[in-house]
């Protein structure tokens, strides 16, 4: 098992790359067969989406476009659940397929915020896709519609995830380390 340290944390690898790229596959067979016919609009969440989203669109074989926004929620491993919308989309998102695409849904407050945000703006249907979901730390009761992962709740980084900015650039997950 590989060890990294992060500032004061150590982690150890959970889900390998190879592990992260057939899950992603899957997941775009899926949204391929859901949306057979349509055009879609994969609208990421910054910053800890940007991975995730570069490979899901890349399994997609629809048509579709790419949107980010960014919203902010976390600070060091604990949800502070406060919201702050950043920055927005660039066009009205009316009748359009919109998935949004985020690489964990933990408390799932971030994703209530921001389907009830688009939700305004009247899109035709409006999906979510995440890789990692934390089941056990859900306080929310909506469907996500492509989970990548069920995890337990433990704070992970790699694969766009963060520990205070650090750790997006690994291409494997890793979990924080209990001992
Ligand atoms: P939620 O609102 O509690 O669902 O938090 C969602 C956001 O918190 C995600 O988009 C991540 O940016 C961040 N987050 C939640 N859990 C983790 C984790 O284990 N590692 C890194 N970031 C996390
Ligand atoms: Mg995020």
């Amino acid at each position: 098992m590989k060890k990294i340290q992060l500032k004061d944390k150590v982690f150890e690898t959970y889900l390998t790359a190879a592990q992260i790229q057939t899950r992603i596959q899957a997941l775009g067979t899926q949204i391929d067969t859901d949306f057979a016919g349509q055009e879609v609009v994969l609208l990421g969440v910054l910053n800890g989406s940007f991975m995730v989203m570069a490979d899901l669109v890349r399994a997609i074989h629809i048509p579709l476009t790419c949107e980010f926004l960014r919203i902010s929620s976390y600070q060091g491993t604990q949800s502070t659940g406060k919201i702050e919308t950043v920055f927005g989309i660039g066009q009205s998102m009316e009748g359009k397929n919109v998935i949004i695409v985020e690489d964990i849904v933990d408390t799932g407050t971030s994703m209530a915020f921001l389907t009830q945000f688009l939700a305004e703006q009247k899109p035709k249907r409006l999906a979510i896709a995440t890789l990692l979901f934390k089941k056990e730390a859900f306080l929310h009761n909506y469907a996500l519609d492509y989970v990548g992962f069920e995890i337990p709740n433990k704070f992970v980084v790699g694969f766009g995830l963060d520990y205070d900015g650090l750790g997006r650039n690994f291409p494997d997950i890793y979990q924080i380390s209990t001992l």
